[in-house]
């Protein structure tokens, strides 16, 4: 696949929605990666308008990353997305094949992160182009099922597509193992999300930089607080804070509150307005605990670079 060859560094950010706009995107193709931006649910041509741009910046190439459930309602979001020429689309977490075929149509590469068995067949029967294997350890949304390496493993094992590795790979380590078994790229989240580039509030970055790799919890409890129709089977990875600690373990209970009163859903936009990470959702994977501080996407991009020095010293002692 072209597109991954012609990069410096076998390197995406992840599409991330509320982090990954196009300063984010831009700032990872002009240090050699290849940059994502993450479309939210309720997408607007000024928006598009805005980031767009910067992720192109460069002249390099740049994706874009949508929500599959989101889709249920129409394609329009997909086609103001393919006006603006990305040079991927990543369509994860539902059925990916009817905005698959528009970007094919368009003559835009596809990807879709996949988080168990049935996303693989599911990926493979709509000829997605990259498979993306997303781990429970990553960050954001997805499945809680199985971890990156035993996905990537079986993945490798069932396609001669490109596979790209997701979650849990924020350090050159990570990038090494990743390579070595077969990827042909990392796609990194959490570490990126707290760069100085990302649109997330100073808060959130400094949550994921102060958190430990056992900080995190996996639950519906930030979208059910919302009123955010996530289906049931994807719950997000954040960094575990009072709110989780009272409602993660009693989903159904949440539910009903939020289903009778106002309270906890008003409460939650505040929060999320306000940047209060006691109570908002600070969406990251356990590589949090791998992500030493906010800094720039070339810093980062330039650290997990160094990959080839693991690689180099796992050739010399076992070759
Ligand atoms: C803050 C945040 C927001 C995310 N938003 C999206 C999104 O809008 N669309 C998407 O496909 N994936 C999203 N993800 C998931 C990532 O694409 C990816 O699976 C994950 O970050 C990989 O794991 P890592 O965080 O350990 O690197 C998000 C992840 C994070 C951390």
């Amino acid at each position: 696949m072209s597109l991954l060859r012609d990069l410096a560094q076998p390197i995406l950010n992840a599409p991330m929605a509320g982090a990954a706009g196009g300063r984010l995107a831009g700032a990872v193709s002009a240090a050699g990666g290849f940059g994502m931006i993450g479309i939210a649910g309720a997408i607007t041509e000024e928006w598009l308008a805005r980031e767009v741009p910067l992720a192109a910046a460069s002249g390099r190439p740049w994706g874009a990353g949508m929500m599959a459930w989101v889709l249920d309602g129409g394609l329009d979001p997909v086609r103001m997305v393919l006006d603006h020429k990305p040079d991927l689309l990543c369509i994860s977490f539902g059925d990916p094949g009817p905005a698959a075929q528009l970007a094919r149509d368009a003559g835009v590469t596809t990807a879709m992160q996949v988080g168990n068995a049935e996303d693989v067949d599911r990926a493979i029967e709509a000829d997605i182009d990259l498979i993306v294997c997303r781990g429970s350890e990553g960050g954001g949304h997805g499945r809680g099922e199985v971890a990156t390496l035993p996905l990537l493993q079986l993945v490798l094992d069932r396609t001669d597509k490109p596979v790209i590795a997701a979650g849990g790979i924020a350090t050159a380590r990570g990038v090494a193992a990743v390579l070595a078994a077969g990827a042909a790229a990392a796609w990194v989240g959490t570490r990126f999300a707290a760069c100085t580039e990302s649109l997330s509030a100073d808060s959130l970055k400094q949550a994921i930089a102060s958190a430990a790799v056992d900080d995190t919890v996996y639950t519906r409890a930030f979208d059910v607080a919302q009123r955010i129709p996530w289906p049931s089977e994807f719950g997000g990875r954040a960094i575990r804070n009072p709110f989780t600690e009272e409602w993660a373990d009693r989903i159904d209970e949440l539910q009903q509150r939020v289903d009778s009163e106002d309270e906890l859903t008003d409460r939650m936009n505040a929060a999320r307005a306000s940047g209060d990470v006691t109570v908002a959702p600070v969406y990251a994977g356990q590589s949090a605990g791998l992500t030493p501080r906010v800094e720039s996407a070339a810093d980062v991009i330039a650290d997990l670079a160094r990959f080839r020095e693991h690689l180099n010293a796992a050739w010399v002692a076992w070759q």
